[in-house]
């Protein structure tokens, strides 16, 4: 059976897995002394994590795919909880991040390794929360909750933006932008 809000919580990961490794890319660059920082661009690039990841794509785990799995599976509570609590330091996880790019920024380049290690310490923590999400989360969902549960999970994730373009196609300039730049990023799971 596939199941609509898992394909589209899986699109959206692969989504915020595109903009980090389109970060990670640009970092090694930089690291390496072939691409100049473009601060506007990664600037833009934290802007789309905070407003569609961090902003609709978590709230809604929480609102409806975790909320009814909390009622269907108690097995399933200690990693629901771990997750929630991810979810709760999102907002602190990414002043960190913004907060190191303005650094960066304003330090030049004595202010990349501060930035290169909040930003791996970030991709990090997003790469192991959407895996323990996808690996953990979906087959106790799968398996436990009822097709009318599947109703009202799906009504909720249809209605999000598009997670590649964000709600008016804002994003969609940023997406071919960091195409051009990094490498065809890697999908998450199968
Ligand atoms: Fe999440
Ligand atoms: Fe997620």
């Amino acid at each position: 059976m596939t199941i609509k809000s898992l394909d589209i919580i899986h699109d959206e990961h692969r989504a915020l897995a595109a903009m980090l490794s389109g970060l990670r890319s640009i970092a090694s660059g930089i690291e390496a002394g072939r691409l100049k920082p473009d601060y506007d661009l990664l600037e833009s690039m934290i802007e789309y994590i905070d407003k569609v990841p961090e902003k609709v794509h978590h709230p809604k785990e929480d609102q409806y795919l975790f909320a009814k799995l909390r009622q269907r599976c108690a097995e399933a509570l200690p990693v629901i909880e771990r997750l929630e609590t991810e979810h709760r330091q999102g907002d602190a996880r990414m002043a960190t991040l913004r907060d190191a790019l303005a650094s960066y920024r304003q330090q030049g380049e004595a202010g990349f390794q501060g930035y290169h290690e909040a930003l791996k310490t970030y991709i990090e923590q997003e790469w192991k929360h959407m895996n323990t999400e996808e690996r953990e989360v979906f087959p106790l969902a799968k398996a436990h909750l009822t097709a009318e549960d599947w109703a009202e999970i799906d009504a909720a994730f249809l209605s999000n933006q598009n997670p590649w373009e964000g709600a008016a196609g804002e994003y969609r300039a940023l997406f071919s932008k960091i195409v051009n730049i990094a490498p065809a990023p890697v999908g998450l799971g199968g």
